[in-house]
């Protein structure tokens, strides 16, 4: 187990409160996008699995936290809705059917850079025509380090995330930057884009 899984999978134990199960702001503007099948690529508790699910979507929902996984899994039976998650490690996962939307917010920050790039070409590749991709990353001049693997992680540039989807109609671009632990910081670049149809 990876620091960040490790990290994460404590976190999730401890707590399903109100506060945990809320929509973080990447979710919230993912979440209007969102029809028909979709791929939650790195989806922690399924916040944004369930309210999708909510919404008409069927959500399979992948995560390497085993708390995770099973929260879902009783959230799922317990309010009968169209959420199918799975325990797996996403760095090497291969994607076996093609969505209407794929979203992956903070996750692929967690692997080596050149993991996170073939990981990213591989979702691409696995949203249909006039489909959408979510996705979210922490950038550089992010300070606080504290969940990651010393060797093996991946802070994008500024504009490489918005590079990578040169072709696409992005539909939302954004950089923001958040308060940390000990007077740090985390910088994120989000991008929601359509694939050409
Ligand atoms: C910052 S959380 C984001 C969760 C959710 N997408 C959200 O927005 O709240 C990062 C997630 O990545 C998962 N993760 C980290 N490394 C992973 C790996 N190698 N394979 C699968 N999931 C991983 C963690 O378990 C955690 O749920």
């Amino acid at each position: 187990m990876t620091r960040s899984i490790e990290f994460f999978d404590q976190q999730f134990a401890r707590s399903a409160s109100a506060a945990a199960l809320a929509l973080n702001p990447f979710e919230t503007l993912a979440l209007p996008y969102l029809q028909g099948e979709v791929l939650d690529f790195g989806s922690g508790m399924g916040n944004l699995a369930f309210a999708a699910s909510r919404q008409g979507c069927r959500v399979t929902a992948l995560d390497a936290s085993q708390a995770a996984v099973a929260h879902m899994q009783q959230r799922a039976t317990a309010e009968a809705l169209p959420v199918r998650a799975e325990q797996a490690d996403l760095r090497q996962y291969p994607i076996g059917a093609d969505y209407d939307g794929i979203v992956s917010i903070g996750l692929l920050m967690f692997f080596d850079c050149a993991t996170a790039r073939k990981v990213l070409a591989e979702l691409q590749q696995h949203v249909r025509p006039g489909g959408i991709a979510a996705v979210n990353v922490l950038i550089e001049g992010t300070t606080y380090l504290d969940m990651f693997e010393p060797t093996e992680h991946c802070l994008f540039t500024a504009t490489e995330l918005q590079q990578h989807f040169a072709g696409w109609d992005i539909v939302q671009n954004e950089l923001s930057t958040f308060e940390a632990p000990s007077n740090t910081v985390k910088r994120f670049a989000t991008v929601i884009a359509r694939k050409p149809a």
